[in-house]
This record gives structure tokens, C-alpha cells and sequence, in this order.
């Protein structure tokens, strides 16, 4: 029985989602019944390229649609009552980083998804990249012996804020959209929840283009396991840097450090057309099946496969609670984003303040 899957948000990163499932139809395993998004341009754009037909408004898509799930793609903002307003039509529901913006309105989606009994889950995909999950098996074999310290780094290309989404960076930042990867990424793999932050932030080149952003933020957040990290996060790296993003992963044990460069892979490329380049070879990789069709590899698609496959596994006749710690829960993604808001709110205190945890 194929899922039957709607998207919410058709943008750039809404794009990924489409062609994942479109590739999923291949084998059945997916119906893409529709698309919802608020730009016209868009849904035209994306029935041409997946022959997926558009919604302008993504409540008449959940009402007049048979649809057994959703994923949101929308700004970082805005994924809070897209979220509830599903959950509420019996969805299940894959949410882009970060859950939402405020914990509060992390609470309210989980309420929802639990009061609705349908799966509420994150795309964190850094946890399906196979060298965090080599990663993760030193931590869990005791390799590095007690983690002490780390270092973790990602750092966007100005075009990311100033030409993807000039419009909706201010709602944004390098903590939001890029640092949460990472801030979910270190509590997963150490099992450790996170304590204390400190932080700081820059407003400087952005704000000289127009854009009310934050150009940097460099957080130290302290665990529960007694380690810490720096999280240093940016997006004006200039356009000329030989990836759209750069990043990266530093641990140290008492028994042993790890260091993983998740942008350089080992490729590196000088061409005519486009001078120096690396590439996450890891992330997404363009193929062919053996029908001569586009088909897409790679740990960002490996995280929304692994949605669908929840998804079949309920449908199987499984309980949510069959998959606890087995998927990014929507628990999960309030600890991501009660650590970005520690970190905003450090910044604007000028002090270390607790990382607050709801209970539940
Ligand atoms: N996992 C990743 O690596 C990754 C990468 C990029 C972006 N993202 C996340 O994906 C989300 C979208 O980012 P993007 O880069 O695709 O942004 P984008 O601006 O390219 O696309 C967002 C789309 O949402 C649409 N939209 C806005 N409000 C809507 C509404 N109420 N209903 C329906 N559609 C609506 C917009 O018209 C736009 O097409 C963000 O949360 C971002 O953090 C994740």
C-alpha cells in the first residue's frame, strides 16, 4: 500500500522532499498526491517538473485530498499551525528543522500529534550521514572514553540569507537554520541533555544590505555528561568559497578525538566554469536508475525516506510508542530548539543562561 503524501512548501528545500517522493513512486512505495504552497510561480514551476498538482491555500489540500501524510517545508517560522492544523486532519507529519522557533510552540505541536495519535517527526538529517553514524557507535562503544570537548562549525554563503530568502532571514538566523543541525546532532549522539549556553552574536553585514539578521553567532553550550561544545554558525562566507557551506564536527574524549570535515569529503575540484570546489558527496548525489531516470542518493534524502518508512510501519499495524528512539520525535526537536533559544536569549542578556527543558 503506497503512502499517500502531501508537501507543504515547494521552495528550495521543498524540492528535495518532491523528488525524494517522486523517486519513491517508482517502486509504489509512494503516491505524491499533491503540493500546497502560497506562490502560484511555485506550484506551476513544480507541476512542470513533477507533474504534482498545486494547492494556493494547504487546508483545502488537507480536505479535499486522501492524504496519510504531510511534510513542511515552509520558513523556519512557519511551521508551527501548519503543523497543529494537520495534525488536527489525522496526519502524520514530517516538520523541516527547527520544530519551531519558540518552545512553547514546540509544545503545542506535540500536544497536537499526541491528542491526533499521529507521528510528529523532525528532519534531522545529519543523523542518517554515515560518518555521524560511525561517529556514534565509537561514542556508544566507549572508543573516546569520557567526551570532554568538542567544536562543531557550519557556515553558509552569504547568498543563502541576501538571495534565497532575503525576506524571511530576519526571521531566521545562523542559529535557526543552520546551528540546530548541529545542536541536535552532539545531544544525540552523547545522550547528553544540554545544561547551560553562552553566547554571542554579530549584526554587521547583513544589516548593511537591508537584511535585520544576525551575520554570526558562536555559542558554548555545557551538558549534562559534564563535555562542552562551541557552535560557531554563519552565512556570509563569501560567494567565492568552493561550497555553499562549510562544516564540520571536532570531538575529544579522554580515550581519543574524532574529527569529521562533513563539507570536504576528500573531493576537491578546479574548473573553468566554476573555479575551486569541494563537495559533500554525503549529502546528495545525482544518478540515474537503471531505467535512465534521475534518482537522488544521500543522507538528505536517506532522513525523509526513513519518515516514509515510519509511516508504513504504523500502517503496518504498529504503535507509535513501537518507535521511540528509533526517529527525530518532535521531543527531540524541542531540546534542539529550547538550545537555540537559550542561545538567542543568552545573546541578548550578555550572560550564560539555562538551557530550560520542559518536562514532558
Ligand atoms: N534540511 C536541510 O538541509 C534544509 C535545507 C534548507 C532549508 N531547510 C528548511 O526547509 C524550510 C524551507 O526552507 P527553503 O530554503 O526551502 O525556503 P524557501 O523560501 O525556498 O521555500 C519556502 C516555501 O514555503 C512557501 N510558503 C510560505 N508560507 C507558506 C504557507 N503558509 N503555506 C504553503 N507554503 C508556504 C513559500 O512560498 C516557499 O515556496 C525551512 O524551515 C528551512 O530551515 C532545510
Amino acid at each position: 500500500m503506497a503512502v499517500k503524501v502531501g508537501v507543504i512548501g515547494g521552495g528550495r528545500f521543498g524540492t528535495n522532499h518532491l523528488r525524494t517522493f517522486a523517486q519513491l513512486a517508482h517502486s509504489g512505495r509512494v503516491k505524491l498526491v499533491a503540493l500546497a504552497d502560497v506562490n502560484p510561480k511555485v506550484l506551476e514551476e513544480q507541476r512542470r517538473a513533477f507533474g504534482v498538482k498545486g494547492y494556493e491555500n494547504y487546508e483545502e489540500m488537507l480536505s479535499k485530498e486522501e492524504i496519510d501524510a504531510v511534510t513542511i517545508v515552509t520558513p523556519d517560522h512557519l511551521h508551527r499551525e501548519i503543523a497543529i492544523t494537520s495534525a488536527n486532519s489525522g496526519k502524520h507529519i514530517l516538520v523541516e528543522k527547527p520544530l519551531d522557533v519558540t518552545v512553547s510552540g514546540c509544545t503545542e505541536m506535540i500536544d497536537a500529534a499526541k491528542r491526533n495519535g499521529v507521528l510528529l517527526q523532525v528532519d534531522f538529517h545529519k543523523r542518517f550521514d554515515p560518518d555521524f553514524i560511525e561517529l556514534k557507535r565509537a561514542i556508544i562503544s566507549n572508543k573516546l572514553g569520557r567526551i570532554e570537548y568538542g567544536y562543531a562549525w557550519m557556515e553558509d554563503t552569504i547568498e543563502v540569507p541576501s538571495k534565497w530568502f532575503p525576506k524571511w532571514a530576519p526571521n531566521s538566523s545562523p542559529a535557526w537554520f543552520l546551528g540546530i543541525h548541529f545542536y541536535d546532532l552532539v545531544r544525540w549522539l552523547m545522550e547528553s541533555m544540554p545544561k547551560r549556553a553562552y553566547a554571542t552574536g554579530v549584526k554587521h553585514k547583513l544589516a548593511s544590505m537591508g537584511i535585520d539578521a544576525f551575520d554570526s553567532i558562536q555559542a558554548k553550550v555545557e551538558f549534562e555528561n559534564g563535555s562542552s561544545f562551541f557552535f560557531d554558525t554563519s552565512w556570509i562566507l563569501p560567494e567565492s568559497f568552493p561550497a555553499i557551506v562549510n562544516q564540520g564536527l571536532r570531538v575529544v574524549g579522554s580515550e581519543g578525538t574524532w574529527e569529521v570535515d562533513s563539507q570536504n569529503r576528500g573531493v576537491e575540484a578546479c574548473t573553468t566554469s566554476e573555479g575551486p570546489k569541494t563537495f559533500n558527496t554525503h549529502f546528495i548525489r545525482e544518478g540515474k536508475d537503471k531505467f535512465g531516470r534521475t534518482v537522488f542518493h544521500g543522507y538528505g534524502i536517506d532522513s525523509i525516506v526513513d519518515f516514509v518508512e515510519n509511516v508504513e510501519f504504523l500502517q503496518s499495524g504498529a504503535k507509535i510508542g513501537d518507535l521511540t528512539g528509533r526517529y527525530a520525535s518532535g521531543e527531540e526537536g524541542r531540546i534542539a530548539t529550547s538550545m537555540a533559544v537559550a542561545i538567542h536569549r543568552s545573546i541578548a542578556e550578555g550572560r550564560v543562561t539555562d538551557v530550560e527543558l520542559p518536562k514532558s
